[in-house]
């Protein structure tokens, strides 16, 4: 299967797309943590996109766009991926569709995770990350960087949704409540329930 988690800052893309992408059988590509691993290798990628992620913004389509490419064409996404975290505007959703019209493939379902924004900053705020043996913040999840996040996601990525939805491709779930009843909803949406023992 081809498909993409969709939904804002916080919704449980990562969370989900680790779980799914192992009943699936399929790798789980998360282009913010393609960026991450590069920023801690401090390779030129890593370099030009810390800046951005930094502040909270989205790293150039461009950039985002060739990365993305170059990872799909890896032995592993062949018979299917999820991608979680992209695309993320409309640009990179046409440039998405089009790499996969040359291949002879489409993507076969859109996941949207529905968060409202309260929790989504509840969330974001009391994340940690364990880096070198210590509990950190990652440093977008500050409350200010938070906010932008969760405007630029209003202003770039919201409209794929409508996207998508135009494409037949859209299953919107509610994504409150446990992580295993989120599962179990996302793979209903997958046609995929009995993969799932949760309710
Ligand atoms: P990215 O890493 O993709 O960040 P994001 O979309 O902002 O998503 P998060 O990782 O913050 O949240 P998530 O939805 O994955 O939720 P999670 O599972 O972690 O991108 C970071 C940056 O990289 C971007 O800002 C941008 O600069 C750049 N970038 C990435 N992709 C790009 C692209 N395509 N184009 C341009 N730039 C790009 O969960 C969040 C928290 O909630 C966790 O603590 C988790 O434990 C908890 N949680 C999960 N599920 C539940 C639940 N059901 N109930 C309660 N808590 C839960």
């Amino acid at each position: 299967m081809r498909i993409v988690l969709l939904g804002p800052p916080g919704a449980g893309k990562g969370t989900q797309a680790q779980i799914i992408a192992g009943e699936l059988g399929v790798p789980a590509i998360s282009t913010g943590d393609i960026f991450r691993a590069n920023v801690s290798g401090q390779t030129e990628l890593g370099l030009e996109a810390k800046v951005y992620m930094d502040a909270g913004d989205l790293v150039p389509d461009e950039i985002t766009v060739a990365m993305v490419k170059d990872r799909l064409a890896e032995p592993d996404a062949k018979a299917g991926f999820l991608l979680d975290g992209f695309p993320r505007t409309i640009a990179q959703a046409e440039q998405l569709r089009g790499s996969l019209d040359e291949l002879g493939h489409h993507l076969d379902r859109v996941v949207e995770l529905v968060v409202e924004e309260e929790e989504l900053v509840r969330r974001l705020s009391g994340r940690r990350m364990l880096v070198g043996g210590e509990w950190v913040q990652r440093d977008d999840d500050r409350p200010e960087t938070v906010r932008h996040r969760l405007e630029v996601y209003r202003e770039q990525t919201a409209p794929l949704s409508g996207f998508y939805d135009g494409e037949g491709l859209l299953s919107r779930i509610d994504a409150i409540g446990t992580v295993e009843e989120v599962t179990a909803r996302v793979l209903t949406a997958l046609g995929q329930p009995g993969r799932s023992d949760h309710s």
